[in-house]
């Protein structure tokens, strides 16, 4: 095998490329976008002002802020004929999974931004015309995701589609797409409206997670980048990375009640049962995003009252902080563990929570995409290698001879 060897599983210590966009220090808990730590960005700055950041490196001007959020907001609204893609879904199917499809099928409606149309160096020349042609995809993509998460909870819910509004912020349309049932003058809480932006910006981009690598690994193919979104959305949907919001208040419902909380320990400790939304591959502290998440649920909570699953969040995050299990295996909070009791205040369906972790999230994977597409030397396809360890060479049986 010419001297190859399995590194690692799971690429646990496995650095594929070189980035200027996010910084993390698991031992430290520091998280910094483009060298600004998350603290800051998350009480000073706002989603789509970070999302200008991590795409192009630094915070906007005032008149590139007002041009950026102007072109998400223009592109937020999504062709009327999308509406039977989402009517072809089950009512009850999850919005994750519509999402997904969603994404891939809103590239076929830009045949500009598909290099097989348009030729494989459309994204990575570098010249003015491909740079404007990326850059519209990516007002695109973050514009319409808050429309097509919408459009999924409204097939969920069982209602009509709803146009995006003029004249809200980005959460505040979105919110607008969620609740509006016809009021005319409807204006987003203002908490909740900054409640969500700030969850959005904190779960913008987080450097090579699962969902980020299968993005790059699809995109190395040249493939464009509405198909690379998708397939990062797929991985994103997992238990194991954004569905551990989901899994997170799954678990609490599970447990019932703080008293149940060292039986459920016990059982996590017999490998029974996973204590979703603890522990982290790179954090082997607390995720300092998780401390912006207690807090912002605690300005929520002033809005929509105390969720009644927060006693029991609380005895199992005091009870597994002290537990020698935990504490040895460095498994503390993730940015997963406290916000699902935020999502579920502001009333949205569980199943939808991962939806929420995906749509801020598509920043990150844009900003990662287009790093690689512009990368000095061009784009190599991703085609790691394995260790063969499966049967030597031996010869065909016919069927009547086998037993
Ligand atoms: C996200 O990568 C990112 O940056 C992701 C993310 C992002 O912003 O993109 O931060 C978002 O996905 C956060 C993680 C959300 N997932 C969960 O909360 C699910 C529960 N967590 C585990 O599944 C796990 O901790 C992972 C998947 C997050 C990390 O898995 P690793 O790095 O492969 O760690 P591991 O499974 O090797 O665990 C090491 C040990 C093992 O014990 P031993 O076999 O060595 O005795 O810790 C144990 C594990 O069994 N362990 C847990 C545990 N997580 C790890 N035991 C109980 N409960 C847990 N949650």
């Amino acid at each position: 095998e010419k001297g190859l060897r399995v590194q690692d599983k799971g690429f646990l210590n496995t650095a594929v490329i070189r980035s200027e966009i996010t910084y993390i220090d698991g031992d430290a808990g520091v998280l910094r976008y483009r060298g600004y730590p998350i603290e800051q960005l998350a009480l000073k700055s706002s989603h789509l002002e970070t999302a200008y950041l991590l795409i192009y490196g630094s915070l906007p001007t005032k008149e590139q802020h007002k041009f950026f959020e102007g072109e998400v907001m223009r592109h937020s609204v999504m062709h009327a004929d999308a509406e039977g893609f989402f009517r072809s879904f089950r009512y009850d199917a999850h919005p994750m999974s519509m999402l997904t499809s969603a994404f891939s099928m809103l590239g076929s409606y830009y045949s500009e931004a598909n290099p097989s149309l348009q030729g494989q160096r459309l994204y990575t020349q570098g010249d003015a015309a491909s740079l404007a042609t990326m850059d519209r995809q990516i007002y695109r993509l973050i514009g319409k995701a808050t429309t097509l998460a919408a459009m999924a909870y409204r097939v969920r819910q069982g209602r009509n589609f709803v146009t995006p509004p003029t004249g809200l912020s980005y959460t505040g349309s979105f919110l607008y797409q969620m609740d509006h049932i016809g009021e005319e003058n409807y204006t987003p809480n203002p908490v909740l409206e900054k409640a969500l932006d700030v969850l959005f910006l904190i779960h913008a981009d987080h450097e090579l997670n699962a969902s980020c690598t299968t993005v790059l690994q699809t995109g190395s193919s040249l493939v464009d980048p509405y198909s690379a979104i998708a397939a990062g959305c797929a991985s994103l949907y997992g238990p194991l990375h954004g569905g551990a919001n989901e899994a997170v208040i799954r678990m609490l419902i599970s447990i019932g009640s703080p008293q149940n909380v060292p039986a459920f320990i016990e059982a996590v400790k017999r490998r029974e049962k996973t204590l979703s939304g603890f522990g982290h591959r790179v954090y082997k502290t607390s995720d300092p995003r998780s401390f912006i998440v207690r807090k912002t649920a605690d300005e929520v909570f002033k809005v929509t009252g105390k969720d009644e699953l927060l006693e029991t969040a609380m005895a199992l995050h005091d009870a597994a902080m002290k537990d020698e299990y935990f504490i040895k295996r460095k498994l503390a909070p993730n940015v997963d563990f406290w916000s699902g009791l935020i999502y579920r205040a502001m009333g949205f369906p569980l199943d939808f929570f991962p939806v929420l972790f995906a749509v801020p999230r598509v920043v990150g994977w844009l900003a990662h995409w287009r790093q690689m597409m512009l990368q000095e030397g061009g784009v190599k396809i991703w085609r790691p290698r394995q260790v063969y360890v499966g049967a030597g060479k031996r010869d065909y049986v016919p069927v009547e001879e086998r037993q």
